[in-house]
């Protein structure tokens, strides 16, 4: 699909583009015109009430319903926008990166395994109106983080069968083959000499064997004097079955999703790269497959991480903390200022918080803050949970110095921040003026029907990592 700029009405538009008009009210139909164009009549509710939130969706219901409709050609009129709240709060350029971004999230379907493909496609879309060179700039930003995004959604849509810790690897240096980012990857004899105990344990069972991951961008000054990193770190379980301690029945179903993290992180680093953002940023992706054989890890194992703490392996199942648990320490050797982890952690936070939004974790309130609202701004919402020091209790170890799961209480109660609780152990060294957050995004691994996006993965947070990477304060 593409999107064109013109400074031309919508109205005067060959007669092949179906004028989009926003309505108020929630009727949306296909009216003829005497001039013999065609008009998609969308409502949209009541023009005041409309804001950033609804217009996300609003974009996206322009592409789902032409989709349903088989169009080829839509044109919209962006200029002027008739929604006083949204035209308030948010300038033409954010608006117009916004409707790019989300044309191209909604179109976005996963076929690699369609035998047949459809001859349909929604061709172009042609955003009309007086738009000056920062707006156009925006356009193009949106047009970048949506294919970003989707390329991160075409790697976690992968099936575990076809996406071993090696492919992922692979994907990740095709998927900024051509930028200015430096690709590292450890196979497994590295990662054992590299004493990454955790990685280790948790790929063990798998034919195919664990990577380690890195990815760097350095887009401002490097070396001592440089500015200090960002550093991303995702989960890049390419399958989950649970391992020896096996999820039941239907829990399986989309565990080739547990690489999302890890996909995020590389959709976030193409995005910066292509977006030459004047920062750096570190992607770090432990990558394992979390498989059942007779060369499993085992519950009541002992593991040596690389942090040198060591770790009771309760259940095989918390298996995504223990491989962050080895990026969260190799983070320190970036110095960096900012590290953010990002797993589909925890089936609690989605029992937690329903299908909405990504659990933020983080002990520093000023960290919280500037990444909720990075959240908002991006479309990728956060909502927080506490990790206080009354939780550390139930992560104590028998054998090891820490438990992977709580191992007192009520091990049910508070699932998503006795994952937190866990990473945090493995972050306790990071100089006071470096900031950590954990985000559990298993609510918004796969998509729900009222996000108007094709069944699978969403792509977030990646939204969210590009905005980080691209507004974070540096002085902050
Ligand atoms: N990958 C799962 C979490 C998950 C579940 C993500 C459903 C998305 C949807 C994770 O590795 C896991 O199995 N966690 C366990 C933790 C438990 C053993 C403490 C869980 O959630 O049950
Ligand atoms: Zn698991
Ligand atoms: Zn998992």
């Amino acid at each position: 699909m593409k999107i064109h700029t013109t400074t031309r009405a919508c109205e005067v538009a060959p007669l092949s583009y179906t004028r989009v008009v926003f309505t108020e009210g929630t009727t949306t139909k296909f009216v003829e015109r005497a001039d013999g164009s065609t008009a998609l009549m969308l409502g949209v509710g009541s023009f005041a009430k409309v804001t950033t939130r609804s217009f996300r969706l609003i974009c996206r219901n322009i592409v789902q319903t032409a989709r349903s409709s088989k169009l080829r050609k839509l044109a919209v009129q962006v200029e002027p926008m008739p929604f006083p709240a949204l035209s308030a709060v948010r300038d033409q350029a954010w608006i117009v990166a916004t409707l790019a971004e989300n044309f191209l999230l909604a179109n976005y379907e996963y076929t690699a395994y369609k035998s047949k493909r459809s001859r349909y496609a929604l061709e172009e879309i042609l955003v009309c109106g007086s738009l000056n060179a920062a707006v156009k700039r925006g356009l193009e930003r949106g047009i970048t983080v949506g294919e970003c995004v989707n390329l991160g959604r075409d790697i976690a849509n992968t099936p575990g069968g076809d996406m071993t810790p090696a492919l992922l690897a692979a994907r990740a240096r095709a998927a900024v083959r051509t930028l200015p980012v430096k690709v590292t990857v450890f196979d497994e004899k590295r990662i054992a000499r590299e004493k990454m105990g955790a990685l280790l344990a948790v790929g063990k069972g798998a034919k195919d064997k664990p990577r380690f991951i890195i990815l760097e961008y350095w887009g401002a000054k490097r070396g001592k004097s440089g500015e200090r990193p960002l550093v991303f770190a995702g989960k890049g379980i390419t399958f989950d079955t649970g391992g020896l301690n096996v999820k039941p029945g239907d829990s399986m179903l989309d565990m080739h999703l547990d690489m999302s993290g890890g996909a995020t992180v590389i959709a976030a680093l193409t995005a910066a790269a292509r977006l030459r953002i004047p920062r750096n940023i570190v992607g770090l992706i432990p990558a394992a497959e979390n498989a059942i054989s007779g060369e499993s890890f085992r519950p009541g194992d002992v593991i040596t991480t690389l942090s040198g703490k060591t770790v009771d392996v309760l259940n095989t199942d918390a298996e995504g903390r223990l491989v962050l648990a080895d990026a969260l320490t190799y983070a320190t050797r970036y110095n960096p200022r900012l590290v953010i982890d990002v797993a589909t952690l925890t089936g609690a936070a989605i029992i937690a918080l329903g299908e909405h939004a990504s659990a933020l974790l983080t002990k520093d309130d000023g960290v919280r803050e500037r990444l909720m609202t990075l959240g908002e701004e991006s479309g990728d919402y956060l909502w927080p949970l506490p990790l206080w020091s009354e939780y550390q209790q139930y992560t104590k170890g028998r054998f090891g110095d820490i438990a992977n799961i709580p191992s007192s209480g009520n091990t049910r109660a508070g699932g998503v921040i006795h994952g937190g609780m866990f990473l945090s152990h493995f972050t306790d060294t990071y100089p006071s003026d470096c900031g950590w957050a954990h985000i559990d995004m298993a609510p918004r691994m796969v998509s729900v029907p009222s996000d108007k996006l094709a069944k699978g993965s969403t792509g977030e947070p990646a939204r969210f990592l590009i905005a980080v990477a691209d507004r974070y304060d540096v002085d902050g």
